[in-house]
């Protein structure tokens, strides 16, 4: 999953060629051009029936929204459902409000990296409206028989410096665990090694802290199949954030280094023994400071539609932190929930073309050659379009808007939880605004 995100970075090298996905639920309403005879069978199965299951199991799964969105009024002016495409031509370069100015009291980690340099302008520009800065630098690795910390090479000194002088916002560098898991994990020197490197480096280059990313990795290598193998995993998460917590901050003594935890959503209601599931929240809740919840890629290339169903979501959250409670009042503040500051643009008939992840500048343009009709998707609560390319392959384009992400912050605000963005060189200008 990590490495899927990392690639979104670059969208022109994620391009799928050959792919023909289903169509999106809005999809079976339209006329469909295919000719050939052979197949209007496959036709069928993936542009009526796929669809048309789909819609039934999502509305069964997730519940429909039927009420209609009425603008919200904010400080910015109103925030519709309704919009079109030269709307957003024209305005997502405007912020209205005050660049320094919160709009939510709850934690906001956001994202930076390396190969989306927008994203460290706008750490600077919109600095105080972030409490945690994460850029994604780091991978711990095994090297021989060895462990080494690389990404040094991306830190820049320079910019923490600006950051630290124009705001209060953390810097946790962002390190993915890519070191083989079962050496790390068995081996109580290369447990040790790997969290001393980590504070170690926390204390030469004066970061606040870490977030770590190592779940999907462990996931990947069938780690958290095996139950002795998934306590030594935890054990390893508590016992870095220990070490971590018994070291002061080098810029601000009373404060300890930090840990936030990546985690990703559950991959199916049933959880599943790979799934980072309540027991583990619970578990880990005393040893970690926050945990960077991915509510994003619900959808993929194979299953064309929203990024982040805002039901799903909920859905997710729920099982959790359960739905109500004492539990879920003292843990929910420690989670992020994840917004995603990117979109898709899928294939939905056969042809060639480029689809995968995109970001705020790919969709303007989109948004000028095409001039699409928007529309709100009410179940997930995102906003999309469709359009025909040059080869008249069809798309639908899901990316966020001004509504969809308003109510994703609303949606925090209620459950009392911070939020997490991936990433901020990814959005448009205006979506600050709403923070
Ligand atoms: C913007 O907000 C900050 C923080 O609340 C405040 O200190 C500052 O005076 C505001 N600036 C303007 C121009 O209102």
């Amino acid at each position: 999953m990590a490495r899927r995100r990392e690639r979104r970075g670059e969208p022109s090298q994620d391009r799928r060629k050959d792919r023909v996905g289903p169509a999106t639920r809005e999809e079976k309403l339209n006329d469909s051009d295919a000719s050939e005879r052979k197949l209007i069978g496959i036709f069928i199965l993936f542009f009526i029936i796929i669809p048309a299951v789909s819609v039934l199991v999502y509305v069964y799964k997730y519940g429909s929204g039927t009420k209609r969105l009425e603008p919200v009024i904010t400080e910015r002016g109103p925030i519709k459902t309704d919009i079109n495409f030269q709307e957003i031509l024209t305005e997502n370069t405007n912020v209205a409000g005050n660049e320094s100015q919160r709009n939510y009291d709850y934690p906001v980690l956001a994202y930076i990296t390396p190969w989306n340099s927008k994203g460290y302008e706008m750490a600077k520009r919109f600095n105080s409206k972030f409490t945690h800065l994460s850029p994604v630098w780091y991978d711990l690795k095994s090297h021989g028989n060895s462990l080494i910390l690389e990404g040094r090479h991306n830190a820049d000194k320079g910019w923490i410096s600006e950051l630290r002088m124009r705001g209060n916002a953390l810097i946790l560098p962002r390190i993915v665990l890519e070191a083989f898991p079962t050496e790390l994990l068995k081996k109580k020197k290369q447990m040790d090694k790997a969290i001393d490197l980590m504070v170690t480096e926390c204390k030469e280059m004066e970061y606040d802290g870490i977030v770590l990313e190592s779940w999907s990795r462990w996931a990947a290598y069938g780690v958290l199949h095996n139950p002795d193998l998934r306590n030594m995993a935890l054990k390893f998460i508590k016992q870095l954030g220990h070490a971590l917590h018994s070291v002061a901050s080098t810029r601000n003594p009373k404060q300890q280094l930090q840990l936030v935890y990546v985690v990703g959503p559950p991959h199916s209601d049933a959880l599943q023994q790979h799934d980072f599931g309540p027991a583990d929240l619970q578990s880990l809740s005393g040893s970690v400071d926050g945990f960077s919840l991915m509510t994003y890629d619900f959808s993929g290339p194979n299953n064309p539609g929203p990024n982040a169903p805002l039901n799903w979501i909920r859905f997710t959250l729920r099982l959790l932190l359960g739905s109500t409670g004492n539990n879920a009042q003292r843990l929910a503040p420690k989670i992020f929930l994840g917004i995603n500051f990117y979109g898709n643009d899928f294939i939905l008939s056969e042809g060639s073309g480029g689809a995968g992840a995109i970001l705020g500048r790919d969709y303007l343009s989109l948004l000028e050659n095409h001039r699409p009709q928007l529309q709100w998707e009410k179940n997930s609560g995102e906003h999309f379009f469709v359009y025909f390319d040059d080869n008249n392959v069809r798309h639908a384009v899901f990316y966020p808007s001004l509504m969809s992400i308003y109510m994703r912050l609303e949606e925090a605000r209620f459950w009392g939880t911070g939020i997490s963005i991936w990433e901020i060189g990814q959005g448009l200008d205006y979506f600050f605004d709403l923070l």
